[in-house]
């Protein structure tokens, strides 16, 4: 049984409960971080705690996430992943528990506070080398996507037609632009230069992606960071996926079409290999 952390105690997942006039119940007030950990340590800790500040500061919540680094510390900790290559540590803070009435509960309530840490399994070289099948769908999600909110329902819906399809990514487009994953941020490859989207309140602003375009850097590939149609999309040479929970995944085939010549590009291999160099995974 896992162990959770909810609003400073740990205890057992099916022990903790949260009552129904929840914010983060009723209205999705709310803001989660996934923060990976290699070797049960966090892992740009840092920059996850900034966006999840801008977040809270963005819905209006007062919360400092400083305290959650020894909230993820303590989960690692007590679920025995202090030693696992790869883990991802989650938490969310909602508005906290008030009667439903649309507008903030006056005086203020605490919030809640929730996480929960996971190990995660990489796949095989060999599985990876093969590359994975993407489809696109229409973005419809609200104009402001930079928000880490935990109100996901256009995510999830979007992962789920990626699964009704049998491909394992979706890939939002707006207005022609191809713009990320449903929970990861989207690079392509046009003639040697490594682009993504620019950032706006259109895309989440990754950590990950930003750590992308560091190792890019060290490596000597030249990056922009520009809007790119879906059109140009198919006709990249190279195209994958980045996140804390997709670390550098290759898409081969999109919407059926084969991107550049159907295999995994050489960009995408040295950086998904100086990330893991990086990260101490193998
Ligand atoms: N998702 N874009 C979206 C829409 C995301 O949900 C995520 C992360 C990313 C990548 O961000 P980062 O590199 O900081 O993980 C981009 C998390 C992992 C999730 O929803 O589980």
């Amino acid at each position: 049984m896992s162990i959770v952390y909810l609003s400073g105690e740990y205890l057992p997942a099916d022990e903790a409960k949260v009552p129904v006039n929840d914010r983060g119940f009723l209205f999705a007030d709310g803001i989660y971080e996934v923060t990976p950990a290699y070797r049960g340590r966090l892992f740009r800790w840092d920059q996850h705690c900034a966006r999840m500040a801008r977040g809270l500061g963005s819905l209006r919540i007062d919360f400092d996430p400083a305290s959650l680094k020894a909230v993820k510390e303590g989960l690692l900790e007590r679920n025995g992943l202090t030693g696992a290559p790869v883990s991802y540590v989650y938490v969310q803070v909602t508005r906290g528990v008030a009667p439903r009435t649309h507008a903030f509960p006056d005086p203020p309530v605490a919030p809640t506070v929730y996480g929960f840490a996971n190990q995660y399994i990489r796949p095989s070289m060999e599985r990876w080398s093969q590359g994975y099948d993407a489809i696109t769908i229409p973005d419809q999600r609200w104009a402001r996507a930079d928000i880490k909110a935990i109100a996901l329902l256009p995510n999830a819906l979007a992962q789920q037609a990626a699964v009704d399809a049998g491909v394992t990514d979706t890939i939002f487009v707006r207005d022609g632009i191809a713009l990320e994953g449903s929970h990861a941020n989207l690079f392509a490859v046009f003639d040697g230069v490594l682009t993504t989207a620019p950032r706006s309140n259109y895309i989440l602003h990754g950590v990950t992606r930003e750590f992308i375009i560091e190792l890019a850097g060290g490596l000597g590939i030249p990056v922009e960071e520009r809007s790119f149609t879906l059109d140009e999309f198919y006709a990249a040479d190279e195209a994958f996926l980045s996140g804390t929970t997709t670390e550098v995944r290759p898409s081969v085939k999109v919407d059926g079409r084969t991107i550049g010549d159907g295999k995994v590009g050489p960009v995408s291999r040295s950086l998904f290999e100086s990330f893991l160099a990086t990260t101490g995974g193998s």
